[in-house]
């Protein structure tokens, strides 16, 4: 299917969204990690329309400032009061002055809806040579919906739930709210609609029958999918819209070659981006850009935002954010990688270590119980356990470098800005405030000192006493029979 191509698409997003309880205007509440402003968009895109005109409204200053973030070609229309849909279209049009063609016009709380599915549409009002074609579905339950009601194979009207009969309620055919009209039509259509209804709103459903007293043709297109036509009116919906996409995303990753071990309870984000023959374990949540390369294996119980991981990495039991894990790399159990981390290629970030800001060369080692803060670390130096990267002075953040094939110390900490040269060396328990060269040990901590006799003189009468008497015993007959 190639066609498309319309003059003009129409978001309605000016509503209230009281019912979904929240300072946050409605269609700016995520489900699959997208606004649901921006799943409207993106499935607007697919008719490759001349302009795209959103309607806001509502708390219209965070939607225009969303919306100037990613799609700063739409046009804004703002309508003042939420007068109803039909004045939602009233306000479009006023930023689409003299188009002529086809208009979509779409809502912006409508997040499974597919461009394709506009794409079919879009073809139905073609081939029928229609005036509005409107996308219907069958549903179990119409509750809340405007019902459709048929003429032949026309639409003779719509009918919004509280304005129906009891024998208008018994129809299961519904106007999803979205619809093709022509231009010139919807126009006058528009300006003649009234509040005479139940809401006393201008409803846009209103420009069926005014184009049907014209004897022009309404199209039904039934959408069998139905549940991409299901919107959001509060959270229990928008759960319920949220779980579905999810398991659509699942279902594409699982037929590119994805293992997705537990489906129930394994999120990926819609702009996620994954390899065949990645695995994911149970409890893995994959958000925002996030990016996997075949044959990684991710989880149990991981969460990665913003991540990228390369062939064959392994991340078990971590939560990372705007890092990079090279291929082959491991991570975790029970890591946390801030952002700005770079795992390189078969490197390793093992358990209860924190990194932020820090990179990591190819096999380099940070294995466990490490906070590694603004750190560059060379290929194949190992880091030892407990390790400290002091970045704060309180008042400045500062580097510390490592170089390639270096070896730091189990408790060491080494206080940046601070500079270990290739090939060196970190004794144990280290506290490192000067440069190491090249080929250098660094020791500094305090001299041990072993003080004879202090357990009689100072712990008489204690187990320990005893012990250390049984030990010089033990020692003396041993020496004994060697003798
Ligand atoms: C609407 C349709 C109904 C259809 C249903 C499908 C009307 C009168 N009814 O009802 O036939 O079955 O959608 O979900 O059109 N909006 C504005 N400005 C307004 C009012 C609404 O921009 O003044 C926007 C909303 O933000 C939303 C969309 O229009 O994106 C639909 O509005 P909503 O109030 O949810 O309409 P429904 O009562 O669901
Ligand atoms: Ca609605």
């Amino acid at each position: 299917m190639t066609e498309a191509d319309v003059a003009a698409v129409i978001i309605m997003a000016a509503g209230a969204g009281t019912r979904m309880k929240s300072v946050r205007p409605k269609v700016l509440h995520e489900v699959a990690g997208r606004s649901m402003i921006a799943h409207a968009i993106k499935a607007a895109n697919a008719l490759a329309p001349d302009r795209l005109a959103v309607v806001i409204g509502h708390e219209r200053e965070q939607v225009q400032q969303h919306l100037a973030e990613f799609a700063p070609h739409v046009l804004i229309a703002v309508q003042e009061q939420p007068l109803g849909t039909g004045d939602a279209v009233r306000a479009g049009l006023s930023v689409l002055p003299d188009i002529s063609g086809e208009i979509v016009v779409t809502s912006g709380d409508v997040p499974l809806l597919k461009g394709e599915t506009l794409r079919r549409l879009v073809a139905s009002h073609r081939q029928t040579g229609s005036a509005v074609t409107v996308l219907t579905a069958v549903v179990p339950d119409a509750t809340g919906y405007g019902r459709i009601i048929r003429a032949g194979d026309q639409v003779a009207a719509i009918i919004e739930h509280r304005d129906a009969d009891q024998a208008q309620l018994e129809i299961n055919e519904i106007n999803s709210g979205i619809y093709v009209f022509d231009a010139d039509l919807l126009r006058a259509g528009v300006d003649a609609l009234t509040t005479a209804n139940a809401q006393g709103e201008l409803y846009l459903p209103g420009v069926v029958a005014f184009a049907r007293q014209r004897g022009l043709g309404v199209n039904g297109y039934v959408l069998t999918d139905y549940l991409q036509a299901e919107g959001v009116n509060d959270r229990i919906e928008l759960a319920a819209r949220n779980a579905e996409l999810n398991r659509r995303i699942l279902r594409h990753w699982m037929a590119e070659g994805v293992t997705v071990v537990d489906p129930k309870t394994t999120w990926i984000h819609a702009d996620v981006d994954l390899a065949a023959d990645v695995t994911l374990k149970p409890g893995t949540s994959l958000e925002g850009a996030t990016s996997v390369a075949s044959g990684a294996v991710i989880g149990p119980d991981t969460t990665l935002i913003d991540v990228e991981v390369a062939e064959n990495a392994e991340v078990v039991r971590t939560h990372a954010v705007l890092s990079v894990i090279g291929a082959g790399a491991s991570v975790g159990p029970f890591a946390y990688l801030r952002p700005g981390t770079q795992v390189g290629e078969r490197a390793k970030i093992g358990a209860f270590v924190e990194a932020k800001n820090a990179q990591l060369g190819a096999g380099a080692k940070v294995p466990h119980l490490t906070y590694c803060g603004d750190a560059i670390i060379g290929e194949g130096s190992n880091i030892g356990a407990g390790t400290i990267f002091a970045n704060y002075d309180g008042v400045t953040k500062s580097v510390t470098r490592v170089g390639a094939h270096s070896f730091v110390g189990s408790d060491s900490v080494l206080v940046a800005p601070l500079t270990i040269a290739d090939g060196a060396y970190v004794a144990a328990g280290s506290v490192v405030t000067r440069d190491v060269g090249a080929g250098e040990l660094a020791v500094a901590r305090g001299q041990q000192r072993n003080v004879a006799g202090w357990v009689d003189r100072r712990r008489s009468g204690t187990a320990a006493q005893e012990a250390a008497k049984e030990a010089a015993r033990t020692r003396d007959n041993t020496d004994g029979e060697n003798q």
